[in-house]
């Protein structure tokens, strides 16, 4: 079994920072104290200088992903790549059960989907669109296949959205199995609304879509998914949470001492609006669900992710190409499809605007990119921890090492990036995987396929 000693470097775990050396066994953590001998180990790393952080957990992205009559352009060895590039060491994807099929179908595609492409561990999410009732037992059966978390839709009526009735018997379903729902909460019936009578008015370009979906359909749609968790009496995690509106919800719930969860994204709390307005055509690499806000969310959504009424920072990582696939939608912004790129710079991003801006400390940056997604998703303490025991996904981070982001290149398989011309400090340097080094200086040097599926565990978002 080869081992690796990291030595000099600073430990930072969620709760602690310590100077120490790490040593990795075979594919776990061995050993964190200060002074372990290099005679201990194979190989010796020097990390004077150097964060040692758990791996980065992203836990929500679309690869491979079918959506609006294409396919997101990462499937799982680029975006898994490119997200290791960025120090993330698991995600979390989404399999979609098609509507009248068994969710054991989409299982098992999205298992083909990844294999022998899968560069880093990944756990998959169920998206549920047709739940009969014969169809509950298929949520117990996915719990036992390590599918311990499923997402429903309040949004895009016709394709994926659920009706109440649905949702509320999702949610008392996890009262038994344990599984935690996701919601993606938008009132999808009254943007509908909205989107129809914005087209009759011939408002066709990108910034409509984001005119036509306003906060109140977000946070009306938040307060319902908590209300019928409150009634099913189980934790409840919201998607790409985007405005103030949505988070007054979640605060109010979370002051009730109801176990709602939320995340952000980086899009939602570095860029706004005003990214679309006059843009034109351009404003079509910015059309994602919820789309981006008045700029003065920023602050509200960066102060949620201070005092923990937001726990995770995750991606909604889908990208569509600008040239040919966001061009579907060049004369009905309804055509466009939905989705952005981000799975590589979420750490760089959240560690500058974070850490380096004085919006929060190392240790809560760690718990926002991998603890908190790893104990409410049911992988703590495999995952998200520097600890004896743990799988040795450690990133050496570089808090000195400036870089530019730029689709000229960043490593997604997409053509423009959301974040272009954006300058931070700070970033992952090596990236060790279960103990194996998969990137060197920046560099990817893994193979495709080693990743592993991700049996999760169902806690119940580990809030008992
Ligand atoms: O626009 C988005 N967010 N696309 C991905 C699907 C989803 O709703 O998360
Ligand atoms: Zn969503
Ligand atoms: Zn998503």
């Amino acid at each position: 079994m080869s081992s690796v000693l990291i030595q000099n470097g600073t430990i930072v775990n969620a709760d602690s920072t310590v100077k120490a050396d790490l040593l990795i066994e075979g594919a776990v953590i061995k050993e964190i104290r200060a002074g372990i001998p290099p005679s201990a180990a194979d190989k010796v790393v020097d990390a004077t200088g150097l964060l040692v952080l758990p791996g980065g957990i992203d836990a929500h992205t679309h690869l491979d992903m079918p959506f609006g009559g294409t396919t997101a352009s990462d499937d799982f060895e680029t975006g898994t790549r490119a997200a290791a590039i960025g120090g993330t060491t698991t995600i979390v994807d989404f399999a979609i059960q098609s509507r009248g099929a068994k969710m054991r179908t989409a299982l098992d595609t999205w298992w083909k989907k990844a294999e022998g492409k899968a560069c880093i561990d990944y756990g998959l999410h169920m998206i549920v669109t047709d739940l009969p009732d014969a169809g509950l037992e298929d949520m117990d059966e996915m719990v036992r296949e390590g599918v311990a978390s499923f997402k429903l839709f309040m949004a895009y009526p016709g394709v994926l959205m659920a009706d109440d009735a649905t949702i509320f018997k999702a949610l008392r379903q996890t009262a038994k199995n344990g599984a935690i729902i996701c919601m993606h909460a938008e009132n999808g019936s009254v943007i509908d609304v909205l989107v129809r009578q914005a087209l009759a008015e011939g408002k066709t370009a990108p910034i409509y879509h984001a005119l036509t979906r306003p906060t109140r359909a977000e946070a009306e749609a938040v307060h319902r998914a908590i209300a019928m968790a409150e009634m099913a009496g189980v934790p409840i995690y919201i998607v790409h949470l985007s405005s103030e509106d949505a988070l007054n919800e979640v605060r109010e719930a979370r002051d009730r001492g109801l176990p709602a969860f939320a995340e952000t994204c980086p899009q939602y709390l570095l860029l706004s609006i005003d990214n679309m307005t006059n843009a034109g055509w351009e404003g079509a690499k910015y059309v994602f669900t919820p789309p981006l806000r008045e700029r003065g969310n920023q602050a509200k959504l960066w102060a949620g992710l201070r005092t923990d009424t937001l726990q995770v920072v995750s991606t909604d990582h889908c990208p569509f190409c600008f040239a040919d696939q966001k061009a579907m939608g060049k004369d009905d912004f309804t055509k466009i499809p939905n989705g952005g790129p981000g799975i590589e710079n979420r750490m760089q991003l959240l560690y500058h605007h974070g850490v380096n801006e004085g919006n929060f400390s190392v240790n809560r940056f760690v718990q926002l990119v991998s603890t908190a997604p790893a104990r409410i998703f049911g992988m703590y303490p495999k995952k998200g921890v520097l600890a004896v025991g743990s799988d040795a996904d450690v990133v050496l981070w570089d808090p000195n090492q400036e870089y530019t982001i730029s689709a000229a290149t960043h490593h997604m398989r997409v053509d423009y990036s959301m974040f272009e011309g954006f300058r931070v400090r700070g970033n992952a340097r090596d990236v060790y995987s279960r103990g194996e080094q998969i990137v060197s200086a920046g560099q990817f040097i893994g193979k495709p396929g080693r990743g592993n599926y991700l049996r999760r565990e169902a806690r119940g978002g580990a809030w008992k």
